[in-house]
């Protein structure tokens, strides 16, 4: 079956319906078909959430394996309706909200995301850029600017006012910030008594912030405040877009790289972080997940001894595809301007600087991706009911 995309948001009308043994058919007027399993229209029943919060309350095991339909038919008021054999209840559904959640692989390849991966090539096209003045504006441009996030996973924003912790606001327009051992706000510049090679004029090659940890840091903000150092320019790589050519290039490394889990370690006086994950991940449907890609924090290899040799190739053909200047973005931000990326997606780094020739401060911060997309589908919401999107609005029940 192909699937009309520019059909898949839109109402469904249902056209007609057939009972099978299991699930209920149906073909919808633009002539796409889907079905639904009997469990499944009885588990998602709107009877089931209850009505303030949204949230479902019927019990797994109240709901036969094999529960049929005694009726089924389609009302004056618009909705699909079902008698179920076993207890005679009765569902409502709004077919809208069908059409919505069909889960026929066609349904669900139109409403999965796909990131636009960049090359330098294609950033010379287009750059995200926008101002903070226009995100602290109004939310029509917040909205803009969380998509364009999304889809490049960064944009720059410049204009930012020179004034201590207004990358804080800029995060908090987002979100709440993430915590760490380097606290809700960082100040990136060398130090005597750095306990990190971010805080030395070292160059950093591109990596992902806090591998060590479960989870890494979802959106990353640097604010450029002074810089009058030589050197220091900045650098982003598109982990995935990367990661696709490793794929194209070495697909037997790259399978190494989404299935061996290698460990990452990061230690002070006061902190030892550990955790085992594989450097790239891909999500249940095949997309990618994230990259986590240090090699500061990379710890000593503990994985069976056959797969030392393949790593350390894999590793060193992705980190050549990483350094390509296909790949790798160079730039100089200048005071005002904040660099913004998913840390899960976009490494980023420096070259070396020389805090002989002036100074080079940067401010930081971080907020998780859970918290960027709420926002972004609140404000896609457009003030609405959340409980409209889970047909509890319509709802009747006997
Ligand atoms: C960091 C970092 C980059 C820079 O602080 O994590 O990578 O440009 N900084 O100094
Ligand atoms: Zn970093």
């Amino acid at each position: 079956m192909a699937l009309d995309k520019t059909m898949n948001r839109e109402p469904g009308h249902i056209k007609s319906f057939s009972l099978q043994a299991d699930r209920l058919q149906i073909t919808w007027s633009n002539g796409n078909e889907s079905a639904f399993h009997y469990i499944w229209l009885r588990d998602n029943c709107p009877t089931v959430r209850h009505p303030i919060v949204g949230e479902t309350m019927l019990d797994p095991l109240a709901i036969p394996l094999n529960i049929t339909p005694q009726e089924v038919q389609l009302t004056k008021r618009g909705t699909l309706q079902i008698v179920w054999a076993n207890d005679e209840h009765q569902s409502d559904y709004d077919p809208a909200w069908l059409y919505q959640n069909a889960y026929e692989s066609e349904f669900r390849e139109a409403r999965r995301f796909h990131p636009t991966l960049w090359t330098t090539a294609s950033l010379e096209n287009f750059l995200p850029e926008v101002t903070y003045e226009a995100i602290m504006a109004d939310d029509k441009s917040l909205l803009d600017w969380l998509r364009l996030l999304r889809q490049y996973g960064f944009t720059i924003m410049r204009g930012v006012p020179l004034e201590d912790k207004k990358v804080l606001e800029i995060a908090q327009r987002v979100a709440f910030l993430r915590n760490s051992n380097f606290g809700l706000h960082f100040t990136v510049e060398s130090r005597p008594d750095p306990n990190s090679l971010a805080y030395t004029a070292n160059k950093l090659y591109g990596h992902t912030d806090l591998v060590s940890r479960e989870a890494q840091p979802g959106i990353q903000f640097l604010h450029c405040r002074v810089f009058e150092a030589d050197g220091g320019e900045s650098l982003l790589i598109d982990g995935f877009s990367a990661a696709e050519e490793l794929k194209r290039r070495h697909p037997e490394d790259f399978e190494l790289l989404i299935t061996l889990p290698v460990g990452y370690r990061y230690q002070d006086q006061e902190t030892d972080i550990q955790f085992k994950a594989p450097m790239i991940r891909l999500d249940a449907d095949g997309g990618y997940f994230e990259i986590r890609y240090s090699n500061a924090l990379l710890a000593p290899l503990d994985i069976a001894s056959d797969l030392v040799v393949p790593f350390y190739q894999a590793y060193q053909n992705f980190t050549r595809i990483l350094r390509d200047s296909k790949f790798e973005y160079k730039f100089k931000l200048q005071p005002g301007d904040c660099e913004i990326f998913n840390n899960r997606r976009i490494l980023h780094g420096r070259e070396e600087f020389y805090p002989q020739s002036g100074a080079r401060y940067f401010e930081g911060c971080y907020i998780d991706t859970d918290d960027f997309l709420s926002r972004l589908r609140v404000l896609e919401r457009q003030g609405k009911d959340f409980r409209e999107s889970l047909s509890i609005v319509r709802s009747s029940s006997k």
